[in-house]
């Protein structure tokens, strides 16, 4: 997969959305995120509209439901022909296996599928003492990745920091996809453990999400740019 930049468009409603797509040029259709806050404040017509402008879609949905209502809804997401869409890992390998069923179309297509492993925002701490997992986050995340592998999925969403033991133990070209992307001079936010693009890349990133560097810029089109240049 060539690596590419998301950017995660977390943005209340369709008129913020499209007015920020509206500043790049024709020929410059960034690869975008749609999340939880966008579809369900819009609903899928504003996943179509996006489609039609001519935009690569991730849809980050991260279904985690019991396998035949997961199947269900991964048929449904087909139909709207977007390129990416993501599921929980501890739904388990069954879970992953059905959405991955759904998601498949009559002609045998579908678009990428990729498990959460553990978020970013999930600490070693609550993991040990709130979700009684005593194998510590490292060895869940490297588990939870290989679950997904082995239920026929493409790749996981992770940390940048993890992106090399998840490839070490999934092959390279099972697809990491990393949020938590600073440029190295600029504010973490409330982003914890943070890599600049070119630190992803070279831990071994096939595509990261970046939100607020891009979308919270003066100049947006020249910080996506940026970071192409830095990541590619
Ligand atoms: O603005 P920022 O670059 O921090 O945005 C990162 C995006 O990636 C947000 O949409 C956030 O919800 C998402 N994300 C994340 N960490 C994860 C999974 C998703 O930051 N583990």
């Amino acid at each position: 997969m060539n690596r590419d930049v998301i950017i995660a468009c977390d943005f209340p409603g369709r008129e913020a959305t499209l007015s920020f797509l509206d500043l790049f040029p024709e020929g410059h259709k960034p690869y975008v995120k749609i999340g939880m806050e966008l579809f369900y404040a819009e609903g899928p017509s504003i996943v179509r509209e996006i489609k039609a402008r001519g935009h690569k879609i991730f849809l980050d949905l991260k279904l985690h439901d019991i396998p035949n209502t997961v199947r269900k809804a991964m048929k449904v997401l087909s139909n709207l022909d977007v390129d990416m869409v993501n599921v929980h890992a501890s739904g388990t390998i069954g879970m992953m296996k059905a959405a991955l069923e759904g998601l498949t179309r009559p002609d045998g297509t579908r678009p990428l599928l990729i498990a959460v492993t553990q978020l970013t925002s999930t600490s070693e701490e609550m993991v040990r003492s709130e979700l009684l997992i005593g194998a510590g986050i490292n060895e869940t995340i490297v588990k939870y990745a290989s679950n997904a592998r082995e239920a026929g999925l493409d790749g996981v969403v992770c940390s940048p920091l993890e992106a090399g033991m998840v490839k070490e133990a999934c092959g390279k070209d099972f697809l990491t996809v990393t949020p938590g992307i600073r440029f190295a001079d600029a504010a973490a936010d409330d982003q914890v453990r943070i890599t600049t693009p070119e630190q992803a890349r070279k831990i071994g990133s096939d595509l990261i999400v970046v939100g607020r560097p891009i979308t919270a810029a003066p100049d947006p089109v020249a910080a996506w740019k940026r970071c192409l240049e830095e990541f590619i």
